[in-house]
């Protein structure tokens, strides 16, 4: 993932411990994360924990040494900054300009060009005192985004308002904001399918190839945090993306064929990338001790025959169909070419053969030799139509091409 940078503030709310679930998160994300806590945030949740979590000395002291400048220094560092929790006292110091903590400080020192969020946590009667919600408008109105509360039981006893926002929704707040930061005119509605089709034998044996989607999940969070609007196809078991995307989950062939179209028929995509490993045949029927049975078995098949048959069907190639079903008949298809054991001279015309039998627009070939030990894909080469092709070592460099690729057709569009 494109690594970011995100300035965590901690103030001193009961919630706090919650905060450490967020940095980790984030640091597992690939996020850059430095804390910075109040002196009574240290009070509800120790300095290890904030420092082990983010990797990160913890900042607090405006005056600590070789750090004095730090509340210039951390605001200029920062791609995105959260306070979470935020306590009243906080959000009030904020919208007067008080400055008396290096917390507070780096609020006066923000650059207001990058997202600043606060998710406040406190009691009930403390988040509706006027102060309060005048604070909250104020800081809306300087372009802070201020996140929900949540209604429930408080630390005090009592049920209402002012409870933290749920600590996942805060991560996926975090990483909107990067990415609409990022968002441009040419943002992009973009599908990406991917993971392979499992073919149901009997309800408990399947047959299916080695696709995981990491790829595809890969493409599809580079491209968000890019800031398109995803939508994803994805096998069931296959990766799932990191951040809050529109899902849909398939497992057969024929099932993956009806969402694509009913995907297609509903919405409007810019964009199609098409990674799914699609069975090329399915299981049609099965022979056994001269019988012959429609695939899939109701109940589970028994090992009572020395050997059984399994005659396959052959699919639709649904990468033909892509443009002809979409709503927008101008979408841009990017299909897969996965290789195993090819001279590397054939796969010119292998890409060739691609383009003649399907409406796409590039080609992606990638080839098995490049897997690492982890399943990760390296090593694509993108082909266009004329076969010009333009080389990538990893996921992150083809996401990048895809949104050059975006680019230039937005140029020939417009
Ligand atoms: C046990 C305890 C829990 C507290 N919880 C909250 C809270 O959830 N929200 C809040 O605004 N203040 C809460 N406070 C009060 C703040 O800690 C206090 O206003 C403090 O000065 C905040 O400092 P800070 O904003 O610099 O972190 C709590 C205080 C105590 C002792």
């Amino acid at each position: 993932m494109s690594k970011f940078n995100v300035l965590f503030k901690v103030t001193g709310s009961i919630a706090a411990y919650k905060s450490a679930y967020i940095i980790s998160r984030l640091v597992q994300s690939g996020c850059n994360v430095k804390v910075v806590a109040s002196e009574s945030a240290l009070k509800f949740i120790g300095t290890a924990t904030l420092e082990g979590l983010s990797g990160n000395p913890v900042y607090t002291d405006s005056f600590a040494p070789a750090q004095v400048m730090s509340h210039i220094h951390l605001a200029q560092w920062a791609d995105v900054t959260i306070v979470a929790p935020a306590t009243a006292n906080t959000i009030n110091k904020f919208t007067n300009g008080i400055s008396d903590s290096l917390l507070t400080s780096l609020f006066l020192a923000h650059d207001w060009s990058k997202p600043y969020l606060i998710a406040p946590a406190m009691n009930s009667k403390m988040y509706s005192h006027p102060a309060t919600q005048l604070s909250l408008s104020k800081l809306k109105s300087w372009g802070v985004t201020i996140l929900p509360t949540e209604v429930g039981y408080l630390a005090c006893g009592d049920v209402g308002e002012g409870k933290m926002l749920n600590p996942d929704l805060i991560f996926d707040e975090v990483m909107k904001a990067y990415a609409s930061k990022n968002k441009s005119v040419t943002k992009k509605i973009i599908l990406i399918t991917y993971g392979g089709t499992a073919e149901d034998i009997d309800g408990v044996r399947f047959i299916s190839n080695m696709s995981t989607g990491k790829t595809g999940a890969a493409i599809a969070e580079e491209l968000f945090l890019g800031g398109n609007e995803i939508t994803t196809l994805r096998a069931r078991n296959s990766f799932e993306t990191k951040f809050n995307v529109e899902s849909k989950v398939f497992s057969s062939f024929e099932d993956y064929r009806v969402k694509i179209e009913k995907l297609l028929a509903e919405k409007h995509f810019d964009v199609i990338i098409h990674l799914a490993a699609l069975s090329d045949y399915s299981p049609a029927f099965l022979e056994k001790d001269n019988n012959t049975f429609p695939l899939p078995l109701q109940s589970k098949l028994a090992s009572d025959s020395d050997n059984i048959k399994i005659m396959f069907k052959k699919n639709v190639k649904v990468i033909n169909s892509l443009k002809r079903l979409s709503k927008n008949p101008n979408v841009i298809v990017i299909g897969f070419k996965l290789t195993n054991q090819v001279e590397e001279s054939d796969i010119p015309n292998i890409i060739k053969k691609m383009f003649a039998d399907s409406d796409i627009d590039y080609a992606v070939h990638n080839d098995l030799s490049s897997r690492t030990f982890s399943d990760e894909q390296t090593n694509f080469t993108v082909y266009d139509k004329v076969l010009n092709t333009t080389k990538c070592v990893s996921v992150l460099d083809l996401a990048k091409e895809i949104d050059k690729i975006m680019e230039i057709k937005n140029d020939i569009v417009h």
